[in-house]
């Protein structure tokens, strides 16, 4: 059993950027969690970083084959990208949205997801432990 796990723009970042917002904990902390609970669960994950929308389309577009779920956090791309909305709707796998922040509860401009329509779910608000939840879901998902 093979997750993806997609880190969109910005997200590198983490740690110097808006604290106030996104928290202290930087990438690597995050992706080493979500291992140790890979671990835990007996799945294999691959977390890759990608700020350009087209090479998150190619990624996804790719994944069918060796993956059985996708969680994404698309950062800024989450809010107009009917690419990769449309990529998530093409490859036919169960895709888990992630924010860390509850975009709801921020500007007007982040209320709308173009990719939850096609995710099977989404996880906002929770900061680190948004992964943590997504990756429980997508395991679940694929277990069902
Ligand atoms: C984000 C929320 C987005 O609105 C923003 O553009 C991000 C991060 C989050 O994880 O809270 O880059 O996806």
């Amino acid at each position: 059993m093979k997750i993806l796990i997609i880190h969109g723009p910005n997200l590198a970042l983490l740690g110097e950027r808006e604290v106030a917002v996104y928290g202290r904990f930087t990438l690597e902390e995050i992706n080493s969690a979500l291992s140790d609970l890979a671990k835990k669960e007996g799945v294999e994950i691959e977390t890759v970083q990608l700020d350009g929308e087209g090479e998150i389309v190619e990624k996804i577009g790719k994944a069918r084959k060796e993956f059985q779920a996708i969680v994404i956090n698309p950062g800024a791309y989450t809010h107009y990208s009917v690419a990769i909305r449309d990529a998530i709707a093409a490859v036919g796998i169960p895709a888990v949205e992630v924010h860390l922040s509850n975009i709801y509860a921020r500007e007007e401009f982040r209320h709308k997801s173009v990719i939850a329509p096609v995710a099977a779910g989404q996880i906002s608000g929770f900061g680190i432990n948004s992964y943590i939840l997504g990756l429980k879901a997508a395991i679940d998902l694929i277990q069902k």
